[in-house]
Parts: C-alpha cells; structure tokens; sequence
C-alpha cells in the first residue's frame, strides 16, 4: 500500500509527468524574472521577486502549514464539552483507515448508533476482496465503543445485524451509564501510523508483545510475531518483493497512488488520503516534495526505497493477525478492532506502529485474478496451519513524532 512513497526530490530539476502542478511554479518565476528583466530592473529585485514566488508556492501547498486547516480540525474538536451521542462518531472518524479512505457513513440517534460501509470508497484492485475495507470499519467501531463510558453510554454491539442490508455493519446500542474514562480513549487523538524510521537500538520488550496478544477478545483471531533475526528477514523480503509486485501491476499501482494526496488545495477539499506530511520523511524533504509535486513512477520508487531501507529494516519486529476465515465480515470487523486497540495502546507506551499490507494485496490480487498464487503460497508457509493473514504490520521504538493525517469530521460522514 501506498505509504511512504515520497521520492527524493532532486535539486532544480523540473519535474513531474502526471501533474502540472509540479511545473508551474517553474513558470511562474521565470516569467516573471524575464518581465523584470524587460522592465530594467536590477538582480536584487529579481531575487526579491524569485523568493516572492517561492515563498507564495510554499503557502499554497502547505510548506509552512503542517497539521492545520478544516482538513485537520476533526483532531481538534473530537471531544467537545457534554455528551452528545455524535461525540462517539467524532471519535470514531479519528480512526485507522486502509490508505486512509475512511469508508464508513454512521446514522447516530440518542440511542443507537448504526455503523455502515461506504462502498463507493474502496481500493479496486487494491483490495479486491474489500478485506481492509472491513478492517478499517472495525478500527471506527473500536473508537465508537472506547468512546461509550467517556461519554456516559454504554455500548452493545451487534456485527453485521441484517442479511438483507450488507451495508450495515454493525448496530451499536446505547444505554445511559456513569461516565468513566479510559487510557484508550485518551489515547485516539494521539495515535498515528509512524512510517519513520524506528530506532535499530531498541528491541521489543517480551512483555510488550505479550500484552499487545493480549488484547485480542475473540478465538477467530490470532496475532502471529516475526521477531528472530530468519523469521524477520523472511518477511521483510516478502514484504518488499510485494511492493513491487505493486508497482509493477499498472492497475494496482494507479489504484495505489489514486489514494495519494499530491496537493494542499486536494487535502483541504478530500479531507483523505495519503499525505506527504504522513510520509514520515524529515521536514526539507518533505517541503521540496511539497513545492515540487511527486508523479507516479517518483512516489513508487520513494515508496519501494522507504519499504526496504526504512520500514523493514528498522522494525524491531514484525506481527501478522491471522483469522479462520478471511473472507468473513464479522472476523475481519472483530480484527479491524483489535488493530485499533492495539495501536492505542501501543500510543500510550510510547511505541510506534505501521501497517504493512503488501504481502495481503498480493494475495489478494493473486485470489482475484488469474495469478499463480506464489505469494500466498509464500506467506502461507510462514503460518501456522488454518490460519490465515489479514493484518501485517510492523513495531519499534519511533525516531520521529509522525504527523495528522487528514478526516473528514462526523458532521460530514453522518446520515440523516
Ligand atoms: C486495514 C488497514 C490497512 C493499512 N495498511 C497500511 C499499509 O500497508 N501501510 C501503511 O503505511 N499504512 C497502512 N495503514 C494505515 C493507514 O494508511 C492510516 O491509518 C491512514 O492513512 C490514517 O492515518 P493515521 O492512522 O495516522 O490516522 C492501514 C490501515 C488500515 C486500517
């Protein structure tokens, strides 16, 4: 999946095939140099005036502004003052989402919350089998539930409650309860998907991993560790392998990046996405990034390079959540949560964490097409037998503090 796909961009060189953003700032200076020029006036002004337009296209995309605008104001306003029914939807929109679509429509009345899929925001070939479709609306339940006792409700869930309505994923509910909070809860606005690079000197604590499989509620579900130095690397070489399997489908790298945010004005407006400031790149990259657009083939080659260099090999390790059947909505929903418990908790630990789904889109695609299942067959030797992966990520100890990505806020994603 498309994550931290940012090329390097390099010095002064006009970029970018598939966006003409890239080369209008280009334009724009230049243009106005020569109109200097004409009208007789000196280098110092032509600097000046270089500078103007720089320091202009830096405003546009969002060189200076990390983090804010309508884009990022659902982190903000997650828990205003009371105990408005919508503040467990306003919890549950700061969830996980596959490459951040955020697939999910929520009818919240005083007590009951129904929680629906949005099936116009799916991956295509991305996710075939709509598996992290299912996942992310189990990390927005998990929010929604955590969000109950804080805002004196208490939840009870019923999973994909109607044959008749697909849809309708899960109906939350809500009896009126003392509140209580919780270090979960606390935790929502803090967790991010970390795609920096994790510090190689930290290994992760035994009784870390213990309490992360620990978390898991249901016996459908298994949390599968790569931690010895073999099992790691035969992981981390599948992983990067899948990666470019990705990029080497023409459809599934389109449908990859179709996800990837290229501009602050689209940020503002989507309110989804991948962005460059998610990237976990440092601030100067990042900036030239900005200023400078990231066509397709950049984003892969950046994303492949931060896959191998960064992601795999700075894990302190690496976990796969298994199900019986991952074809199944109930236990994709029910993995989906425990993702999103685990990443909270993982929050309030100071640890970082980061999906990592290639190896699954590979599967996928491979289940959805024609393809020779090679790295199913991979994968399925590194499982223990009946079980099988729907969640691959990986966890250490963060370098960088990873940034907001955008939401779109409750008010937007509520049906009447
Ligand atoms: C089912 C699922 C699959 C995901 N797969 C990946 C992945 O393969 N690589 C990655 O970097 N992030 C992955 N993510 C993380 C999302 O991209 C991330 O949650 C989203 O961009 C929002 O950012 P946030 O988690 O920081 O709020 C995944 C998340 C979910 C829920």
């Amino acid at each position: 999946m498309n994550r931290n796909h940012l090329e390097e961009t390099r010095h002064g060189e006009p970029v970018h095939a598939d966006g003409d953003v890239s080369t209008r700032p280009e334009r724009r200076t230049l243009g106005r140099r020569r109109f200097l020029r004409m009208a007789g006036l000196g280098a110092g002004t032509v600097a000046l005036a270089g500078a103007g337009s720089l320091t202009w296209r830096a405003v546009q995309e969002g060189v200076f502004a990390t983090g804010i605008g309508p884009a990022y104001a659902a982190w903000d306003q997650w828990h205003p003052p009371g105990h408005d029914v919508l503040n467990l939807v306003r919890a549950a929109v700061l969830a996980a989402s596959a490459h951040n679509t955020q697939p999910w429509l929520f009818r919240a009345g005083r007590d009951r919350i129904d929680l629906y899929a949005d099936f116009e925001r799916g991956m295509g070939s991305m996710d075939p089998l709509r598996r992290e479709m299912y996942l992310s609306l189990g990390c927005a339940l998990e929010n929604l539930v955590l969000a109950g006792p804080p805002n004196g409700a208490r939840p009870t869930v019923a999973l994909m409650p109607d044959p008749a309505q697909p849809a309708l994923v899960a109906r939350v509910a809500l009896e009126t309860a003392p509140a209580t909070r919780s270090p979960l809860y606390s935790a929502i606005p803090h967790r991010r998907t970390n795609r920096g690079a994790y510090d190689t000197g930290r290994p992760l604590a035994a009784d870390a991993r213990e309490a992360l499989t620990g978390l898991l509620d249901v016996d459908t579900a298994r949390l599968v560790w790569f931690t010895t130095g073999v099992d790691r690397h035969a992981f981390g070489e599948l992983t990067v392998r899948a990666t470019q399997e990705i990029i080497d489908d023409p459809r599934q790298a389109i449908d990859d990046f179709s996800w990837y945010r290229t501009s602050w004005q689209q940020i503002q407006q989507t309110m989804d996405g991948i962005t460059i400031d998610a990237s976990g790149q440092p601030p100067l990259i990042r900036a030239a990034a900005k200023l400078l657009g990231t066509s397709l083939g950049q984003n892969h080659d950046g994303w492949l390079r931060a896959t191998r260099d960064a992601h795999v090999a700075t894990a302190a390790a690496f976990g796969l959540l298994a199900v019986r059947d991952p074809l199944d909505a109930v236990q994709r929903i029910q993995t989906g949560r425990i993702w999103q418990r685990m990443h909270l908790w993982a929050t309030t630990r100071g640890l970082a964490m980061q999906p990592l789904n290639q190896v699954l889109e590979r599967i996928d695609r491979e289940r959805s097409t024609e393809l020779s299942p090679q790295v199913t067959d991979a994968m399925a030797g590194m499982l223990p037998t009946g079980w099988q992966p729907v969640m691959a990520f990986r966890i250490g100890y963060p370098t960088i503090d990873a940034l907001p990505s955008p939401r779109r806020p409750a008010e937007q994603v509520r049906l009447p």
